[in-house]
């Protein structure tokens, strides 16, 4: 259980490269259990999250290697369909293995995911859409038995537009009979970037993206190489690093069309953005403005992820920010921890109003979950003084060298074990 100690009140600047995408790394990994072919994956972060994934993976008979950004995996002489508990356990994205495994093995053996704690995060809507593909699912002691030889293709309808649940049926239809379709699809990038990687594979999946996914099933998938896309979460968490600092920086390998809505408050609060097809350039005010109203929504609205960060940026801001959480309902701990650090925050359910005070003072704060603790060291960038932010075990799961990162572009953080 490690800690930051960050000294505030400095400038940033500079360039910094972008990690690999963690949400589109993690089921990309996983897939590979479906292919059965040896893949290659390049630009995959170095973060507790991913290794957990290649324990998984190792776990179920995969030969794994991993070189610096690159990861094979070989999953043909994989043996097993049954995670260990503590794996499952780990993170919530273990639940994309069911997918993958059912259409490699047509068994799943596991226990309900684990991931950080914003919110009842239940798996109903990917039960559901196995059971629309055939799939038969017993409960025993807590543990879930999926069977199902092959998954018949079939039109799923969800009620929300669920990341997890949308890469489950893409998985678990590889190699139905006939053509799954998906309605009210997730339209995250993450999931473009699966069915990229899938396609390489030979798989035939359509209109990712869009609100309508249709899988058609193949008979075999092939082996592949394939390079992970941007994090577009990391490269938000920078901007807002040097927004609340009045710093100049440039980000390099980001994909700016995929944040356009965060760009857009950024914008409202006073920074100049400058984009190219795979650079950014963020400038930003002495102080910031605050940002009027934000909802967070299904992609391509304003993503989940950004919440605590906007609030780090609305806290220091002139005026008042209203934020709406409406994907997760217990995401705004951050928001106590803020106002430790004199923050004037107040919630309601899901709304939180953010009055901008003129600086933050250094304090003792708590991380809760990953983008917390992201939004916390933010805080500390600018607060005054010095600030600890501990349990940053959950930064480490989603950010990849974060406070060397930050300290390369001027900051002064020091981690303790
Ligand atoms: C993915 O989680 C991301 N995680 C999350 O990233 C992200 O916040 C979230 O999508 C929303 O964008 C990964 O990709 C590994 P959902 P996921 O299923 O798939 C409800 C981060 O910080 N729901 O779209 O779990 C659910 O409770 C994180 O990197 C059901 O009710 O998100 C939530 O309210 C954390 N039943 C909403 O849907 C279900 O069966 C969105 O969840 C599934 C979901």
């Amino acid at each position: 259980m490690g800690r930051f100690i960050i000294e505030g009140g400095r400038k940033l600047g500079g360039r910094l490269r972008v990690q690999g995408a963690k949400n589109s790394a993690l089921p990309i990994l996983a897939a590979t259990v479906a292919v059965g072919r040896p893949c290659v994956i390049h630009n995959c972060p170095s973060l507790t999250d991913i290794n957990s994934t290649l324990e998984i993976l190792k776990a179920l008979g995969c030969e794994v290697h991993r070189s610096g950004g690159s990861v094979s995996v070989d999953s043909g002489r994989m043996i097993m369909n049954d995670i260990p508990d503590e794996l499952m356990r780990e993170m919530r994205s273990s639940i994309v293995f069911l997918g993958a495994l059912l259409t490699r093995t047509g068994e799943a053996h596991i226990c309900a995911p684990g991931g950080c704690d914003i919110g009842m995060r239940p798996i109903d809507l990917h039960f559901f859409a196995m059971e629309k593909l055939g799939v038969s699912l017993t409960e025993e002691y807590g543990r879930i038995c999926c069977k199902c030889a092959k998954t018949k293709g079939a039109k799923i309808t969800l009620s929300f537009p669920s990341v997890g649940a949308t890469e489950n049926i893409i998985l678990a239809s590889l190699r139905c009979s006939g053509v799954t379709t998906i309605i009210n699809a997730a339209r995250e990038p993450e999931i473009v970037d699966l069915a990229m990687f899938l396609n390489s594979c030979g798989a035939r999946i359509s209109g990712a993206g869009e609100s309508t996914v249709y899988i058609e099933g193949v008979e075999r998938l092939y082996p592949t190489q394939y390079t992970v896309m941007p994090d577009r979460i990391a490269a938000c968490t920078f901007m807002t690093a040097a927004a609340v600092t009045g710093s100049d920086l440039l980000l390099e390998e980001v994909a700016p069309n995929h944040i356009a809505p965060v760009l857009q408050c950024f914008e409202t609060c006073g920074c100049k953005i400058v984009t190219s097809s795979n650079r950014l350039r963020i400038t930003a005010p002495d102080r910031l403005n605050s940002m009027g109203t934000i909802r967070t929504m299904p992609y391509p609205g304003f993503p989940t992820d950004c919440q605590s960060l906007i609030m780090t940026m609305a806290s220091t801001a002139v005026g008042t920010t209203v934020i709406c959480e409406n994907i997760f309902e217990n995401r705004f701990r951050h928001a106590a921890e803020l106002n430790r650090m004199g923050a004037d925050i107040s919630v309601h359910d899901k709304i939180a109003v953010v009055n901008g005070v003129d600086r933050l003072q250094g304090a003792a704060v708590c991380a809760h979950d990953l983008r917390a603790g992201a939004a916390l060291t933010v805080a500390g960038l600018c607060a005054q003084g010095c600030t600890t932010v501990d349990n940053i075990h959950f930064i480490d799961r989603g950010y990849e060298f974060f406070e060397k990162n930050l300290n390369y572009i001027g900051a002064k953080i020091k981690r303790i074990d």
